[in-house]
Parts: structure tokens; C-alpha cells; sequence
């Protein structure tokens, strides 16, 4: 039996997944309830709402909106980006009184983190994480600190963290020594971290947290790394499930994390695609699995899948394994390309998601009544040793 892809670009239903209310029990997100009354979706006046309110904050507020949030959020964002450009332009604006972060916890907090004390951070949605964030809990990082130390290895590893951590572990890396990384500039990252700990040819060890597949793919497909070079660390087995001789054979230590989105692409969604698609090319981000990334054509951020699209030559064909909303808003923009996803069954990331127009309004109407809503703080001690490993991000070498 022969199976039939459909690669028209087809317009997914209105996120059923996603819960608009008040008072439902998200389990895994951090928050449950929004603290006041938010306006209803089908409120008509949404868009002026919005308006008028960001108009009447002026300069006092900056919109951030990562590239995952929907289009009635981006229609509001007053600068667009990955989570490093983010984290840039959060850092460069003394002047707003309030960022408004459309993304997820993890940005919210590095954007807190990264502004001055009388600056505020707001994000609209508590219920906003990251999945991938929540599979990395300090007490486990220290705990596999602790395994690290017993089997001898500490010493000659750098921790790294995805900047898809919590504000804890990120100042757990700041500590120990070790740098933040985003998706744009991981190698950079990473051979930093060798550098520091004995020179990628050398001795030395990384600790990648917490996602096990941009760590891989980072030192393997860039550093040119071997599989074997790589061992992961499985913070719900005793010692990690690994040996002491794992450990001291191992370059890359990966923590067992992974995007719930990206890891949904395989292999097979790349052989159907180029079956169905003759000449596409098939970039996807960091974060879908090695196989998956050796199969495409081409890996990297999400500012990275834009430009390349905008370089792009008019008539040429491309297959994109990232989150929805933004090849949905790419295939819109690049009329003249033909621009399919990746995987015709995968959805939107669904905690970015959470952030949507009725929870944008109620945010800047609140802040227009002189009344912070959300606000995003982290403990001075954690934001201290976090800032440390940002600024350490921030000095990369060629950024
Ligand atoms: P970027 O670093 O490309 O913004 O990606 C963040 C993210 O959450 C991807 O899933
Ligand atoms: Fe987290 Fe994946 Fe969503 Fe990015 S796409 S915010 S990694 S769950």
C-alpha cells in the first residue's frame, strides 16, 4: 500500500488543544489560574483593545514576542525573535519601565534576569512554560553534580545549559563555571566549554542540560563529534544509569530532556516529504533528533530558518520541521516559495501558545490601570549566579 503525503500547506484547526479559561488544573505548567478577569476571545473590540492600551503605555512598555507566539500576538510585539535575540533586546532597554514577554517562563525569567531591579517583567500567561525546561529540576542537577563528583569527573566539566532552563539551573551553571546557549549559538558554546575544560581534543567534559538532541546534534554535527563521544544522563535512574567508566570515557555528558514539539519529526516525515516534493530541501531546527537532522538538508535556529528563507530563490521548495505558527507566518510571507511542514499531524507548541490576544489585553490594560499583573521575579541570589552565566553566553567569542 502506497501511502499519499499532503503537502499543501493546510491550515491546522484553532488550537483545540489550547485551554483560554481560568482555574484549570494544568499539572505540569506553572500557573492555573490568571489573577483577574480576562476578556472574553470572542470580545470583537480585542484588537482596538490592545491598541489603544499599548498606545497609552508608550515608551514605558516593550512588547518581546518569540517567533513560536500566534499572529494576534505578533501583531502587538514590538521586536520579533529567537530566544537570544530576545535576551539581547531585553538587555537593551533601560528605558522601558515594563517588557512584556510573549514566549515562554524560561525567556520571561532570562529577561528579568538580564534588566535592571526597576525594571518589570510581565508575562501574560503563568500557565506559559516549556516542557522541555520542566524535564530539568535543580535538586536532579545537583544530584548528577553530585554523581559527577563521586566518579572522579567534576573537575574537567563545564556545565552548558539551554537557555530552555530554569533561572535555578542556569545560576547552578554560573557557579560551576559554565555558560548559557541558545540554538543559534551552541557550537560556539560548546567549544567554549571544551576549551575551558581541556580543549576539544583534550580531556575536558561538558554537562549538556536539558536538551539531550541540540547537545548531540551540536557535537557531533559541528564539532564533529562521534555518537560514542556521547553518553546520556537519566536523572530518574541511580547514578544517572551510567557507569564510572561511561562517565570518564564520555566527552558529552546529555541530560535526558527533549521538546516535546520537535521531537515529534522522524526520518519517515523527511523520506515522504522529498517523495512528494522533488528538489525540496529540508531544514529543520536543533532541537528534532540526530536522525532526523542527518536526514535534512539543513539545521539551525529559528532566526536561522528565516533568513535562509528569505534568501531563498523565488520558485524553490522547502520542507520546515519547527513549531507551527512560525511556518504557517513564513509560507504567508514567501508567496513566491513553496513552503511545506515538516510533519502535516504536528501542532503548534501549546504553552506558547497559551499566550493570546484576550491574556495580551489584560495584561497592558492592567498595567495602563497602574496595576503589574504576572510579573516575572527571580531571587537575587539565583539571578546573580544566572547573570553570570548569560553574561558569560553574551561574551561568546564572534556573537
Ligand atoms: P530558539 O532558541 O530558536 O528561539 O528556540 C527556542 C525554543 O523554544 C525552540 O523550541
Ligand atoms: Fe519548549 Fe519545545 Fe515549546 Fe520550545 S517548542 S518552548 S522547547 S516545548
Amino acid at each position: 500500500m502506497t501511502t499519499t503525503l499532503d503537502t499543501t500547506f493546510t491550515e491546522p484547526a484553532p488550537s483545540a488543544l489550547l485551554l483560554l479559561g481560568q482555574g484549570r488544573d494544568m499539572a505540569s505548567e506553572r500557573g492555573v489560574e490568571c489573577a483577574g478577569e480576562l476578556p472574553a476571545p470572542s470580545d470583537p473590540d480585542l484588537v482596538e483593545r490592545a491598541r489603544a492600551a499599548r498606545q497609552a503605555l508608550g515608551d514605558r512598555a516593550f512588547v518581546l514576542g518569540h517567533h513560536y507566539q500566534r499572529d494576534e500576538v505578533i501583531d502587538f510585539a514590538d521586536v520579533t525573535g529567537d530566544s537570544f535575540k530576545l535576551a539581547r533586546e531585553a538587555a537593551a532597554r533601560p528605558e522601558a519601565e515594563y517588557i512584556v514577554f510573549c514566549g515562554v517562563h524560561f525567556m520571561a525569567e532570562s529577561a528579568d534576569i538580564l534588566t535592571s531591579d526597576e525594571q518589570q517583567v510581565i508575562l501574560p500567561d503563568m500557565a506559559a512554560g516549556c516542557s522541555m525546561a520542566d524535564m530539568a529540576e535543580i535538586n536532579q542537577v545537583e544530584e548528577a553534580w553530585d554523581v559527577l563528583t563521586d566518579a572522579g569527573v567534576a573537575d574537567r566539566t563545564v556545565p552548558v545549559t539551554y537557555m530552555n532552563s530554569t533561572a535555578a539551573i542556569k545560576a547552578f551553571t554560573g557557579r560551576h563555571g559554565g555558560t548559557v546557549c541558545t540554538s543559534s549559538n551552541a557550537e560556539v558554546a560548546l567549544r567554549w566549554a571544551f576549551e575551558k575544560s581541556g580543549g576539544v581534543d583534550g580531556t575536558g567534559k561538558v554537562l549538556f542540560m536539558p536538551d539531550q538532541h541540540l547537545g548531540r546534534n551540536t557535537a557531533v554535527e559541528k564539532l564533529g563529534m562521534s555518537l560514542d563521544d556521547c553518553v546520556v544522563f537519566d536523572p530518574r535512574k541511580p547514578d544517572g544509569g551510567l557507569t564510572r567508566e561511561q562517565l570518564d570515557a564520555a566527552r558529552m555528558i546529555l541530560w535526558r530532556g527533549h521538546c516535546s514539539v520537535h521531537g515529534r519529526f522522524s526520518v519517515r516525515n523527511v523520506e515522504q516529504v522529498r517523495e512528494a516534493v522533488p528538489g525540496v530541501t529540508v531544514m529543520v531546527h536543533p532541537e528534532c533528533t540526530n536522525e532526523v537532522v542527518g536526514a535534512a538538508d539543513l539545521v539551525g535556529s529559528t532566526e536561522f530558518i528565516i533568513k535562509a528563507l528569505d534568501a531563498a530563490e523565488p520558485g524553490s521548495s522547502w520542507a520546515i520541521g519547527t513549531e507551527l505558527n512560525l511556518v504557517r507566518r513564513l509560507a504567508n510571507a514567501h508567496p513566491d516559495k513553496s513552503i511545506h511542514y515538516l510533519d502535516s499531524t504536528v501542532c503548534f507548541c501549546s504553552t506558547m501558545n497559551r499566550i493570546d490576544l484576550p491574556h495580551l489585553v489584560w495584561a497592558l490594560e492592567s498595567l495602563v490601570a497602574g496595576r503589574v499583573v504576572n510579573q516575572i521575579v527571580v531571587d537575587a541570589d539565583d539571578a546573580h549566579w544566572a547573570r553570570v552565566a548569560l553574561d558569560q553566553m553574551l561574551a561568546l567569542p564572534g556573537l
